[in-house]
């Protein structure tokens, strides 16, 4: 089964594992990480009450699990306090561990809860939707939001392990899949090579939810992130090229109060933008790949809407002196930041929203 290990110059080290029905041998796999002392396994709400027998049955190594309804509103500090309350409640000391089972608000929230709590205990991350598998579950960013904006606070702390385990997204919601799925082809995009064709064989299949068919491509996007945040810990370089197809992403969820699209969603339309700007001469295939994650996406704003996200990419705590920081292809698996001028984040704004 696939076991990337992912050095950080900080000294820090993640296992990540991708293997189906990896979640019942996650007290194994605690173990031999080394992970010994008292834990506190935290998880979402949600999914306790869809895949309540397996969570259970973690309890005898694990202790009580904590299910925390949450989502992005709930997306806080004081989310954050309850949990480190527990873990005090609960006796963990600097042995202990946490350990984070459900999405990416789950994973954000409880990894800043290990870095704060006894100023920092080891954590593992076991993300449940695809878009935690593929993104949020690795790389060390935990967060939460402030009223003022999303993740406007948080730390590095890199979990020791990574499990996914494609078995849990079985019940996850087929919108919730697509929107993971966004991730997977940004990543195929800014790789190019198997998993570019992986993806433009199996894309619907694996929408579908057949864990066989979400392997390869979860392990694609993994290993593909595990190379960058390796070599960029706390995003000075190359992991700018992750944002691929999210300054027109963010500006759209901003522009539409988080409430119509997913994230997945947003970025489809960001990569649909960024290709039209993008000097790259296969852009008929890459276009082609990004309209099969949009064909039930409905992507229409109104003109306030509109002029609310280009305000918002301006704005963007990227954008310096009118020029927008925009990650471009020169080619599939050549990706490039780029300053972009007011008038190409119109176009890109247009072709993004042209579906
Ligand atoms: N730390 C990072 O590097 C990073 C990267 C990308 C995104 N994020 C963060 O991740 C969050 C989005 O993550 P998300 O899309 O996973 O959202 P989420 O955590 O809100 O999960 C989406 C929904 O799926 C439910 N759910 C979770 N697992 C399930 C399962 N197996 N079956 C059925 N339902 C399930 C949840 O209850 C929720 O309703 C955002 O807050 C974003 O900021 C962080
Ligand atoms: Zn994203």
């Amino acid at each position: 089964m696939p076991t990337i290990e992912v050095p950080f110059a900080s000294g820090a080290k993640t296992t990540c594992l991708i293997e189906r029905g990896a979640l019942a041998r996650l007290p194994e796999l605690c173990a031999a990480a080394g992970l010994s002392g008292t834990a506190g396994l935290i998880c979402d709400a949600r999914l306790f009450s869809l895949q309540r027998d397996a969570l259970l049955s973690l309890q005898p190594a694990f202790g009580d699990v904590l299910a925390r309804p949450l989502s992005e509103a709930r997306k806080s500090l004081a989310e954050v306090e309850t949990m480190c309350e527990v873990l005090s409640a609960r006796g963990i000391q600097r042995d202990g561990f946490v350990v984070a089972v459900g999405g990416g608000v789950l994973t954000d929230l409880a990894g800043l809860a290990a870095a704060l709590y006894l100023r920092g205990v080891p954590w593992v991350s076991v993300p449940t939707t695809l878009l935690a598998q593929v993104d949020a579950g690795l790389g060390g960013k935990t967060g939460a939001n402030l009223r003022a904006g999303k993740n406007l606070v948080g730390a590095f702390h890199q979990p020791r392990l990574v499990v996914c385990d494609p078995d849990l997204l079985v019940t996850l919601p087929l919108r919730e899949r697509w929107s993971g799925l966004a991730e997977v082809v940004k990543c195929a995009l800014l790789e190019g090579g198997a998993l570019l064709e992986r993806c433009e064989q199996d894309l619907e299949k694996a929408a579908a939810g057949d864990p066989q068919m979400l392997l390869p491509l979860i392990e694609g996007a993994v290993r593909l992130k595990a190379r960058v945040v390796a070599g960029d810990e706390r995003e000075g370089g190359a992991r700018a090229f992750l944002n691929f197809g999210h300054t027109v992403g963010h500006a759209l969820e901003a522009a539409t109060l988080y409430a119509q699209f997913t994230h997945g969603e947003a970025v489809a339309l960001g990569l649909r933008g960024a290709l039209a700007i993008s000097p790259l001469a296969d852009r008929e295939r890459a276009l082609s790949l990004v309209q099969r994650l949009l064909v039930a996406v409905d992507c229409k704003l109104n003109a306030a809407q509109r002029e609310a996200a280009l305000q918002a990419m301006t704005r963007d705590k990227k954008a310096r002196a009118g020029q927008v920081r925009f990650v471009l292809l020169d080619g599939i698996g050549a990706p490039r930041l780029a300053e972009v001028s007011p008038k190409d984040c119109l176009a890109a704004l247009t072709a993004a929203l042209a579906g």
